[in-house]
C-alpha cells in the first residue's frame, strides 16, 4: 500500500481498521506548523482560530506552547479558558455577538472584541465598558481564496473611522484594525493591500485624536490541498515587508489568527465505500458513496479539493476513471465532487478505504450532530 501518510498517522489506522469515518490529527505537526509560523513571524501574538478544530488537545498543547487564542462564541472562550489559556490571551474576534455573550466573555476577563459595525460598539460599551476594540476592514483579494469572507464581514476604511471614534465617545479603546484576506488564500499579494490599508486607517484616525496601536493580520495561509500553494515563507515575508514600508520606525503591535495552516496538514481522514453505481440517465460517470459527506464534515468540499488516495491507486492512468463522490445521506445535497475531477481506480470496491489528507481544519466543527442518524465525524489526536 502506497500511502503517502505520515507513518504515525498510518499506524493508528492500521490499529483501528473498522473505525470509520475517522480523522486522526498528530499533534506533533500541529507543534512543528505552530513553531514555524511563529518563527517566521516572531513579532506576531497568535491567536489560534479555534473554529479550525476545537479538539481539546490541540487548544491544551497550543496553548501550552504559548499561544493565544482567537475565539468566536463563548463556548470557544469556555474551551479556552479550561485548556489553559488566560483571559488576556483570548479576543473574541466573532464580529456578531449576542450582548448577553458579551457580558458572560467580560465577566471572565476578556477584554479584546471585534466588530465591524456601529451597532455593535453599542453592546460592546454596555456589556464590555473599557475593552480594547478591534474594526474588522473588509479587504480585495478574495478571487486567491478558495474560501472567501468578504462578503459578510468587513467594513469600508469610513465604517472603521466612525466605530473607532463612537468606540471613544462610549469609553471604550479604539485599539486595532483586523481583516481576513480569505481563507485558503493561495496568492500573496492580497496581504500586502490590506496592511497598506491599515495604514490608512491609522492616519484617518489620526486626524481624529485617535491614535491605533495593534494589527490584527487573521488567517488565511494555506494548506496543501490538490493545488500547489506557496511556501509559507512567501507570505511571512510579503507581510515584514508590508509593515516595514508602512509603519516604519512606528510603534505596532501584531496580532495573527491562524486557523486552517496550523491544523489542516496534520489530519488525516479515513472513509469506506459504501455503494458504487451508475446513473446512466444522468451520466456516465461512476457514482463512489462514501460513509462520509457533507453533512459529516465535507461543507467545503468542491472549493476545497482535498488529496485523496486509495490503497489500489496506481500510476496507470488507464486503470482509473473520473468519480462523483457523494455522502451516504437521503439528501441530494450530500455529494462530495462533482464538478472537481476526481480519479480512482477502476477496480475500486465497497469496503474499500479511501485517505482524505490535509483533513485536520474545518471538518469535525461542519459534522452535523446526527443527520439521518449518522453520528458527528470523530476526530483522534495522536
Ligand atoms: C475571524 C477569523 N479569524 C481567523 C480565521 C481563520 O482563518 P484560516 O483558517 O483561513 O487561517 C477565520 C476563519 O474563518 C476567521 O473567521
Amino acid at each position: 500500500m502506497k500511502l503517502d501518510i505520515s507513518p504515525k498517522i498510518k499506524a493508528y489506522l492500521d490499529a483501528h481498521p473498522d473505525e470509520s469515518p475517522l480523522l486522526v490529527v498528530e499533534l506533533a505537526e500541529v507543534e512543528r506548523r505552530y513553531k514555524k509560523l511563529t518563527g517566521l513571524l516572531p513579532f506576531a501574538a497568535c491567536h489560534y482560530a479555534v473554529k479550525a478544530n476545537p479538539d481539546p488537545a490541540i487548544v491544551k498543547l497550543l496553548a501550552s506552547l504559548g499561544s493565544s487564542f482567537d475565539a468566536a462564541s463563548a463556548q470557544e472562550i469556555q474551551l479556552c479558558l479550561e485548556s489553559g489559556a488566560t483571559p488576556d490571551r483570548i479576543l473574541f474576534g466573532n464580529t456578531i455577538k449576542k450582548q448577553s455573550d458579551i457580558a458572560w466573555a467580560y465577566s471572565q476577563g476578556i477584554r479584546m472584541f471585534v466588530c465591524d459595525s456601529v451597532g455593535e460598539v453599542d453592546k460592546l460599551a454596555i456589556a464590555a465598558p473599557g475593552s480594547k476594540i478591534f474594526a474588522r476592514l473588509r479587504v480585495g483579494g478574495e478571487a486567491g481564496a478558495a474560501w472567501p469572507l468578504s462578503k459578510k464581514f468587513g467594513c469600508t476604511r469610513d465604517v472603521a473611522c466612525e466605530i473607532m471614534i463612537r468606540a471613544k465617545e462610549k469609553g471604550l479603546v479604539p485599539y486595532g484594525l483586523s481583516f481576513h484576506v480569505g481563507s485558503q488564500q493561495t496568492v500573496v499579494e492580497p496581504h500586502f493591500a490590506a496592511i497598506a490599508l491599515t495604514e490608512l486607517v491609522f492616519d484617518d484616525l489620526v486626524e481624529e485624536g485617535i491614535q491605533l496601536e495593534a494589527i490584527d493580520i487573521g488567517g488565511g495561509f494555506p494548506a496543501q490541498y490538490r493545488d500547489a500553494i506557496p511556501p509559507i515563507e512567501d507570505f511571512a515575508e510579503t507581510i515584514i515587508e508590508s509593515i516595514e514600508r508602512n509603519f516604519e520606525g512606528r510603534p505596532l503591535k501584531v496580532l495573527m489568527e491562524p486557523g486552517r495552516y496550523l491544523v489542516a496538514d496534520a489530519g488525516v481522514l479515513r472513509a469506506e465505500v459504501v455503494l458504487i453505481s451508475y446513473h446512466k440517465e444522468i451520466n456516465a460517470t461512476r457514482w463512489v458513496y462514501l460513509d462520509i459527506g457533507k453533512f459529516s464534515g465535507l461543507v467545503e468540499a468542491e472549493a476545497i479539493q482535498y488529496r485523496i488516495i486509495s490503497e489500489k491507486d496506481t500510476d496507470k492512468e488507464e486503470d482509473t476513471a473520473r468519480v462523483i463522490l457523494a455522502g451516504p445521506t437521503c439528501d441530494s445535497i450530500d455529494v462530495i465532487y462533482e464538478e472537481a475531477e476526481y480519479y480512482l481506480p477502476n477496480n475500486l470496491a465497497v469496503g474499500d478505504k479511501l485517505y482524505f489528507l490535509s483533513a485536520g481544519a474545518y471538518t469535525t466543527t461542519y459534522s452535523s450532530v446526527g443527520f439521518n442518524g449518522f453520528p458527528p465525524l470523530k476526530c483522534v489526536c495522536i
